[in-house]
């Protein structure tokens, strides 16, 4: 896989991604998934998914992240990282590429990752292409 300036400490933000995703709370699905993310600072942000009895309350991994990171000051992803163990690289679901593309360009990088390592590099304008965001309001 050819690295880019965004690819920039990969290994890190998988690391944290694995993590959260060892302390997701997933008892109904039990599918376990962990995000991370890196700000404009460098920050890394990771956030798990958190279900709930009330099935539809559940919070998926990347909106902890990005919780995480507004909480903390930052306001801009620079890559992000989502780990789970499917039978293929999981992606965010399309309410968090919107999460995402709220704080993120069309180059920024997302990346599939499974329990024993990055499996896939996408960009978020191929996940989610025509978008609508805060430019579009102004
Ligand atoms: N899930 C995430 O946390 N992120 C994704 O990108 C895909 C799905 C969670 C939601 C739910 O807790 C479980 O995975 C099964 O859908």
């Amino acid at each position: 896989m050819r690295a880019g300036s965004e690819d920039e400490g990969l290994g890190a933000l998988f690391e944290a991604a694995l993590a959260a995703r060892q302390r997701a709370y997933a008892p109904y699905s039990r599918f376990s998934v962990g995000a991370a993310l890196r700000d404009e600072t460098g920050a890394l942000h990771a956030g798990c998914n958190v279900e709930n009895a009330a099935y539809p309350v559940g919070t998926c991994a990347e909106a902890g992240a990005i919780a995480a990171m507004v909480a903390a000051g930052g306001r801009r992803i620079a890559a992000l990282l989502v780990c789970a163990d499917g039978a293929v690289p999981v992606t965010p679901c399309g309410a968090c590429r919107q999460r995402i593309r709220e704080f993120a360009g069309p180059e920024t990088p997302v990346f599939a990752a499974g329990p024993g390592g990055v499996l896939a590099r996408h960009t978020l304008d191929a996940l989610l292409p025509a978008s609508f965001g805060p430019e579009t309001l102004s």
